[in-house]
């Protein structure tokens, strides 16, 4: 049975996306996994360029036929294998990749699919991920910046959350305020996750606001996620933070996972392969401890 794991926060541009992508790209190396880009913006859907990799047609028809919005019809939708994107014709990798399948987002029409369902909507997503839980080690959602239906119900589909917080101030503030939100979804509906995890992003250590605001997500932040009703139940883990690095923009431009990327056209950067197996591991480790 697979863990469902989303990259969540209400505040844009801290590396959600860039995240999913990379964490999926790890866990795809030994695991099958499915990443979902359930953001009306579809930044990772651009990001994976398919029509570069499939036949146009094909990917057309995919788009229009296998939609995530069938789940708001309460339809199930099969996942796009990408194993072979990463595959040369000889099946062979830059980087070991066992599965790895996608669910594309269609755009903002995901926001008005959600919004128009009538009746309980917020638990669509779960009831679809349970169906298809089984054929998968990981499920990674890469969440939109926003509290909608849509976010509700990545909220409920999800076993763990990884809370994604740039060190810089002013986020934590942010960060708060999405806690209060969170804390209250899973009030609302009795839920909780096996793991919570606080994930530090680009982090440039030459600046002070990134080391103030560091020190804090370490200290207050950490603490005062115990003060909440529901939050405060759950174990949670601060992740070992992400750099800000060029990197992880110049793999994106080129339309590559940063695994490939580095390993394939810069291996100077080799410490931020070790920084993401130690992350990966982290969080399958808890993961598991939570199952036991
Ligand atoms: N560690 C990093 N170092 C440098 N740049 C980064 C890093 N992580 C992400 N970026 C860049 O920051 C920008 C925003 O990242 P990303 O799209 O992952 O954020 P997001 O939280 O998903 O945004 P949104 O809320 O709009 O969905 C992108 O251009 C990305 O390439
Ligand atoms: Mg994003």
């Amino acid at each position: 049975m697979g863990s469902v794991i989303s990259i969540v926060n209400q505040k844009g541009g801290v590396g959600k996306t860039t995240t999913a992508q990379a964490l999926a790209r790890e866990l795809a190396k030994m695991n099958k996994v499915l990443l979902i880009d359930f953001d009306g913006q579809a930044t990772l859907t651009e990001l994976m360029d398919l029509n570069n990799h499939f036949d146009n047609e094909f990917i057309t028809n995919y788009m229009k036929t296998e939609s995530i919005v069938k789940i708001f019809e309460r339809d199930s939708i099969e996942p796009l294998d990408i194993t072979a994107i990463l595959q040369d014709e000889n099946g062979k990798s830059i980087v070991p990749i066992k599965e790895l399948h996608f669910i594309p987002s269609p755009g903002n029409i995901i926001v008005s699919s959600a919004e128009s369902v009538s009746g309980g909507k917020d638990m669509l997503l779960n009831k679809y991920l349970q169906k298809i839980k089984d054929k998968y080690d990981f499920i990674i959602i890469d969440a939109l910046p926003s509290v909608s239906t849509l976010f509700r119900n990545v909220l409920l589909a999800s076993d763990a959350l990884i809370v994604a917080i740039q060190t810089k101030t002013n986020a934590i503030a942010g960060a708060n305020g999405f806690l209060q939100v969170l804390d209250d979804v899973l009030g609302d509906y009795d839920k909780t996750y096996k793991h919570l995890f606080i994930l530090p992003t680009m982090y440039n250590k030459q600046r002070r606001d990134d080391k103030e605001t560091l020190v804090e997500i370490m200290g207050s932040y950490m603490q005062a996620l115990k003060t909440f009703s529901a939050i405060g139940k759950i174990p949670t883990t601060l992740l070992e933070e992400i750099p800000d690095r060029t990197v992880f923009s110049n793999a994106q431009s080129v339309r590559y996972f940063l695994q490939d990327y580095i390993e394939g056209f810069d291996t100077g950067k080799r410490d931020i392969l070790l920084l993401l197996e130690n992350i990966a591991k982290t969080i399958t480790s808890k993961l598991e401890a939570g199952d036991k």
